[in-house]
């Protein structure tokens, strides 16, 4: 008998769009729900919310300077900067960075 069940990860959270914003055992991330990854939350160039952000493709696009971070690894797509990252998951309805189960932030 084939199993029909599987697991989706949606790619836009209908409350809050594709970046999700997230505090995960104290520390501000914002999850990347198509990628399943997480950004830390403050911009590493001038600590803009990145949570006010834009998905584009893979890139996270900060909303002050426009600099590109690939979701995956954090690195500037075009920018000298790194952002941390974090693989994300979505389980029993709750989201969790680096398996620590978030709360979802404003
Ligand atoms: S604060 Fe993010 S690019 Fe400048």
């Amino acid at each position: 008998m084939t199993d029909r069940t599987r697991t989706v990860t949606p790619v836009f959270d209908p409350l809050t769009g594709p970046l999700v914003p997230v505090t995960a055992d104290g520390t501000e991330w914002v999850v990347v729900v198509e990628h399943d990854t997480a950004v830390a939350r403050a911009c590493p160039h001038q600590d803009a919310d990145m949570a006010r952000g834009s998905l584009m493709g893979r890139a996270v696009k900060c909303p002050l300077h426009g600099f590109l971070f690939d979701s995956r690894t954090g690195r500037g797509m075009n920018c000298r900067f790194t952002i941390a990252t974090r693989p994300a998951a979505l389980l029993d309805g709750r989201w969790h960075v680096d398996g620590v189960p978030a709360d979802v932030t404003p």
